[in-house]
């Protein structure tokens, strides 16, 4: 796990680097693509890989959009008048995917 993981963060910060790098402007569009990507690789442990179906652990999350990826990624909160799914608090906030947050709401969307 220790090893597999530290390939999946440095796999995201190339992802974000690559990010800054393109065309698109920080705060743009974002990639489903990548999004897709990132949403396998660091999501499906709890989530379904299809995102609009209940997972494992995690409810179906298809339509999140930024604003609560962001707070649900980088505080571990939700956005203020929103109603949570859940209750509880499973799932920590994982801000190394700060870059990639564009990316996955463009899949999720
Ligand atoms: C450790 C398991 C786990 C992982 C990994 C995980 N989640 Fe979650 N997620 C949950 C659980 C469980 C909930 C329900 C609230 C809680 O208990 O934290 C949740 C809730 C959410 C919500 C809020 C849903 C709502 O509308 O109330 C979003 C958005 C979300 N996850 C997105 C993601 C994304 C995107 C990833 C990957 C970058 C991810 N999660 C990775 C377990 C996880």
């Amino acid at each position: 796990m220790g090893p597999r993981l530290s390939f999946a963060v440095a796999f995201i910060f190339i992802l974000g680097a690559c990010g800054e790098n393109s065309k698109t402007p920080v705060g743009g569009n974002g990639d489903p693509s990548r999004g897709r990507q990132v949403y396998l690789a660091q999501c499906t442990a709890c989530h379904n890989s299809d995102p609009a179906k209940d997972g494992p652990l995690g409810p179906a999350i298809k339509g999140s959009s930024r604003e609560l990826l962001e707070a649900r990624l980088l505080r571990g909160a939700y956005p203020s008048g929103y109603t949570p799914k859940r209750n509880t608090s499973v799932m920590k906030p994982m801000p190394p995917l700060e870059a990639s947050i564009p990316d996955l709401a463009a899949f999720l969307r």
